[in-house]
């Protein structure tokens, strides 16, 4: 069991199961420090992912990379920190088809880095879209995940990093409704990008 009573209590949150909540390394009470104790370790990983060295050195597009991301996120706080979830959750693909459609992804991601069938932005967009809405590898932590991996593709590849409506995701209110509602308008067709193209360089 979570020693965090209210861990669960964030709609569009996908909830964690007590086996992995049990896995927190800080001695923390309430989800409210948790948030606190998560974002320090993601400014961390995020020195590290837009350093120069590592810009130009890695690609965002390899698993490890994109592993070591999270690793890095959540390494100070969760056990599994840069692990592929174990068991099925709301959201996303059966476990146990991580790892083959993390590889499908990450091989369009790249044919449409090289060949340019969208823009940039719509690369990053459907990307992250693709990442924490169909294959949601990971226990929890997706979406900040996901979106710093888009900012990475981003400015790796020479624009600006998305802004995401300039506003804590983590916590309830219109910003994070606007931006599930962008993604919902993609999820029901497949098509409707725009709401989630417009979302993320507001
Ligand atoms: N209907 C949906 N379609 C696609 N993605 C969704 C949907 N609902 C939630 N999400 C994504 O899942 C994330 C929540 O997953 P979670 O692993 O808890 O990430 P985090 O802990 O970083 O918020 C949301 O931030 C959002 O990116
Ligand atoms: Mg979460």
């Amino acid at each position: 069991m979570s020693p965090i009573s209210d861990l669960n209590s964030v709609p569009g949150n996908t909830p964690i199961h007590p086996d992995d909540a049990a896995k927190l390394i800080p001695n923390l009470a309430t989800k409210k420090e948790l948030d606190e104790w998560e974002r320090q370790n993601i400014l961390e990983a995020q020195r590290w992912a837009f350093s120069s060295r590592v810009m130009k050195s890695r690609n965002p597009l390899d698993e490890s990379y994109l592993r070591e991301l999270h690793r890095r996120m959540f390494d100070e706080t969760w056990k599994w920190a840069g692990k592929y979830r174990t068991r099925d959750v709301s959201l996303g693909c059966p476990f146990h088809e991580i790892n083959e459609r993390i590889g499908m992804l990450l091989g369009d991601a790249q044919y449409w880095i090289e060949h340019k069938p969208f823009t940039l932005d719509e690369i990053a967009v459907r990307f992250h879209h693709r990442l924490v809405g169909q294959i949601h590898a990971f226990p929890n932590g997706n979406g900040r995940h996901a979106r710093m991996l888009a900012d990475v593709i981003v400015e790796k590849n020479g624009a600006a990093r998305f802004t995401w409506g300039r506003a804590n995701l983590v916590e309830v209110g219109p910003t994070r409704d606007a931006y599930l509602g962008a993604l919902h308008a993609l999820d029901d067709d497949g098509n409707d990008i725009q709401p989630l193209l417009t979302f993320a360089r507001s």
